[in-house]
């Protein structure tokens, strides 16, 4: 897979990409992930990605002429399966939509910033806009950090044991069940008996009765697409 992550605050997206399971993905050569600062194609001198808002009010507004041909230079290299602005008021973003995007091949991630993108930018060069959830960050990068994380997870081989991203909370409609590990027993607070009983049949009954118990009580309607 190739994510290009196109911002104008580069060092805000970098980090998370330089540890952990996104780093050791890139080395294993799963997933390549290109951040592209957006200021190198800007077409003035000034460098300038975004200008004052036809019409007056507050904030800037981030021009489509930078973006569209950063877009277009991009698109000269590589088909891309989609297009996806960073939005508090797109598409919620999903552990099912992580699973479609850990499917496609390539795709751009565009950090709004300041007011957000010039209209036109939504109109005519993005095929989705995402949000991770009810709340407005500074701009898009953290989002397509979130993004990018939860979706190079699941990509085939990219976790050691691959089996650990298909019972994560979510897979499968259900909030994953308690984890415990040593000690047994820490001040009197005790691991539940049938974790230590080594019977695996009583052990799986009871991992499904907690996801389930806690679904319930967590995420009610979660347990109707289970
Ligand atoms: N940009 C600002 N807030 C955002 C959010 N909640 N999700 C995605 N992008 C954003």
């Amino acid at each position: 897979m190739h994510i290009d992550i196109i911002t104008c605050l580069p060092r805000l997206v970098e980090s998370p990409f330089n540890d952990s399971i996104m780093k050791r993905a890139q080395k294993k050569g799963l997933v390549e992930v290109n951040i592209i600062d957006l200021r190198s194609y800007a077409t003035d001198g000034h460098k300038s990605v975004d200008d004052y808002a036809y019409g007056g009010g507050a904030g800037m507004v981030m021009m489509i002429e930078p973006i569209d041909r950063c877009i277009q230079d991009l698109k000269s290299q590589r088909e891309y399966d989609d297009i996806i602005y960073m939005s508090p008021d797109g598409e919620l973003f999903t552990q099912s939509i992580a699973n479609q995007l850990s499917l496609k091949k390539n795709l751009i991630l565009l950090c709004g910033h300041y007011k957000g993108v010039d209209e036109r930018v939504r109109e005519h060069l993005v095929t989705r806009e995402m949000s991770i959830g009810d709340y407005v960050l500074s701009g898009g990068e953290l989002a397509a950090a979130v993004i990018s994380d939860a979706v190079i997870r699941l990509i085939p081989g990219v976790l050691s044991d691959e089996t650990s991203a298909l019972s994560d909370s979510f897979q499968d409609n259900l909030i994953a069940p308690p984890v415990y590990t040593r000690p047994a027993d820490y001040k009197g607070w005790k691991v539940p008996d049938v974790l230590l009983s080594g019977h695996e049949a009583k052990i799986e009954q009871w991992r499904l009765e907690k996801a389930t118990e806690r679904t319930q009580k967590r995420r009610p309607g979660m347990l109707e697409k289970h």
